[in-house]
């Protein structure tokens, strides 16, 4: 009957190319030093793709980990949804390709365009597929190849951005689990739109890079109007949660943030109270994997025996539109 399930987290995966990018390698190609970024950011080393290695690569082996995580197989799945900016072409979707690499013939698969946000986004869709009953196992991917989208004589972006995914299988949950997706909290501005942008293969930026380079094919940042917003976007959507659902903050075991920039991190965190110890933070390993964030750093979490089953779990984060949103869930 529709309406009448909850979802929950099933399996979880999550893959990193094995290539690093470090500090030590950017000082060598920009203007900066490893004190800055890691002071101002955080981050000490990107993990980056190989030649070879197209978005739904990365995808494929996240995606069979969570796959056998949750203990199915690609035939099994509903849906396959890709959260990605990075995306292997304009057209067909990279959920397209990595449907036919899983082996998933004939299941639904589409991308979802929500940047950072976006892993957020995305399972909110599948938990709205499994509540009203359309569909029993959703697989969600976060995944960016960012660095082929990176001008590396550009000091404030080049350090921040690396490669990586991360997959959830979301499914159906037994009637009184109580380890399911609580409520998800989502928004969007779009007046903001112009604080982060990647115009490249877009209608409106033209395919010669010489007719307006200012845009170029590259990402391009307001930092600090991305960093002011973040915090406040980021605060306002937990706040939401945990309101909804009349959550203190002491009952969060793990606040899992979108992994920018540790200063962000530290500043929402602050703002409810989180002590460091229950805050996860991975930016130092991965930097900043857009949709494949919050993924990869709760899988981090997961294999160093932090993060556990039945424990709540709130994420959050924020992005290029500016999208924001956050998801409580017990795990
Ligand atoms: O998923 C969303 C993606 N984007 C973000 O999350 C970005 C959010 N913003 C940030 O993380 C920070 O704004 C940055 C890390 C990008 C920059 O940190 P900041 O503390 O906001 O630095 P700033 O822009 O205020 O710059 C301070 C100084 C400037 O020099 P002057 O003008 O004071 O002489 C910059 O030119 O630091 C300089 N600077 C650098 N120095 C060494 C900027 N980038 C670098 C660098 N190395 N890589």
């Amino acid at each position: 009957m529709a309406g009448m399930f909850r979802s929950r987290v099933a399996g979880t995966g999550s893959y990193l190319p094995p290539n690093v990018l470090t500090n030590a390698d950017l000082e060598k190609m920009v203007d900066t030093n490893d004190q800055w970024i890691v002071d101002r950011t955080g981050i000490k080393q990107r993990h980056i793709a190989a030649k070879d290695q197209v978005t739904s690569d990365l995808c494929k082996i996240a995606s069979e980990n969570a796959l056998k995580d949750a203990g199915i197989s690609a035939t099994d799945l509903d849906a396959i949804i890709v959260c990605t900016v990075s995306g292997d072409n304009i057209m067909p979707s990279t959920a397209c390709a990595l449907q036919h690499k899983l082996g998933a013939p004939g299941v639904m698969s589409f991308d979802l365009s929500a940047a950072c946000t976006g892993f957020v986004y995305g399972l909110t869709v599948a938990d709205q597929f499994i509540r009203t009953g359309m569909f029993k196992n959703v697989l969600v991917v976060g995944a960016e190849v960012l660095h082929r989208f990176v001008d590396y004589t550009d000091r404030e972006t080049c350090i921040l951005f690396g490669d990586g995914a991360g997959a959830w299988v979301v499914t159906r949950a037994q009637a009184n689990d109580p380890n399911i997706i609580i409520s998800s909290h989502l928004h969007a501005d779009g007046s903001l739109g112009d604080l982060l942008t990647l115009s490249t293969g877009g209608t409106g930026y033209p395919f010669s890079p010489a007719a307006e380079p200012e845009k170029g094919p590259y990402v391009k940042m307001k930092g600090r109007e991305i960093f002011k917003n973040a915090v406040r976007v980021m605060s306002t959507c937990c706040h939401e949660a945990l309101n909804a659902n009349k959550v203190d903050p002491s009952e969060v075991d793990w606040l899992v943030p979108h992994q920018a920039n540790n200063r962000i991190i530290e500043a929402v965190a602050e703002r409810f109270g989180f002590p460091k110890d229950k805050v996860v933070v991975s930016v130092d390993e991965t930097g900043n994997t857009s949709a494949a964030s919050i993924p990869l750093a709760f899988q981090i979490a997961k294999d160093a025996g932090k993060i556990k089953r039945g424990q709540m779990i709130l994420l959050t984060a924020f992005g290029a539109g500016l999208t924001s949103g956050s998801l409580l869930m017990r795990y």
